[in-house]
């Protein structure tokens, strides 16, 4: 089973949507969001329409507490979890050592285990606040990342987004220990 978690960059929900229902063709998926994925209504669109998209998709309830995603350490087999968008905020937490949200403890859980989790990035700050995280992450075993580039370096000098094109490429990289190449999108 592949875990697939969402966090807050919202405006990646759509391509991240169809990047889930892609795998949901060939794996079985457990469903995650960030209380904030899960709450927050924004101008992409209403929490409870994305929520019921990835339900239906999945066929199985939302992991979206804390307490919810606490077995995915001693009982919960992912043999990998996808965090799909990634924002600079889950990024950095982790890079940091801090758990306080579904999102986190999954990914703690997750590397508890010795087990793969794909980041496929999706953050304006990516060349400034998070950059120190980033690189932290790089250097994390069992951290693997969705090739990522700028995306707009005139108007957003510090965004970098992920290719959501390569998240299945990348992810069958990463169920075989290995991280995509090249790294850096084109
Ligand atoms: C409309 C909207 C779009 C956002 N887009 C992004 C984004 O693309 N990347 C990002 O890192 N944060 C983005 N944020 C900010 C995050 O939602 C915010 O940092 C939040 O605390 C993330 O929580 P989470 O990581 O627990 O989901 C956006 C916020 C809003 C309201």
């Amino acid at each position: 089973m592949i875990g697939f978690c969402m966090t807050g960059s919202f405006c990646s929900f759509s391509k991240s949507l169809a990047v889930l229902l892609k795998l949901a063709e060939k794996y079985e998926i457990l469903p995650i969001m960030s209380e904030n994925a899960y709450f927050l209504d924004t101008k992409f669109g209403k929490a409870e329409d994305f929520r019921k998209k990835v339900e239906d998709i999945c066929k199985k309830q939302i992991v979206r507490t804390i307490p919810d995603a606490e077995p995915i350490g001693p009982s919960v087999v992912l043999d990998c979890l996808v965090v799909c968008p990634c924002t600079g905020n889950t990024l950095s937490k982790v890079a940091l050592g801090i758990t306080d949200t579904a999102a986190t403890m999954a990914i703690k859980a997750q590397l508890r285990n010795c087990r793969p989790v794909l980041v496929a990035l999706a953050t304006n700050d990516g060349l400034s606040g998070s950059a120190p995280n980033i690189a932290k992450l790089l250097q994390r075993k069992n951290v693997f990342f969705v090739p990522f580039a700028q995306d707009s370096p005139f108007k957003k000098k510090n965004s970098l987004v992920c290719d959501f094109e390569k998240v299945r490429d990348a992810l069958d990289a990463a169920l075989m220990g290995e991280q995509i190449q090249p790294i850096l999108a084109t």
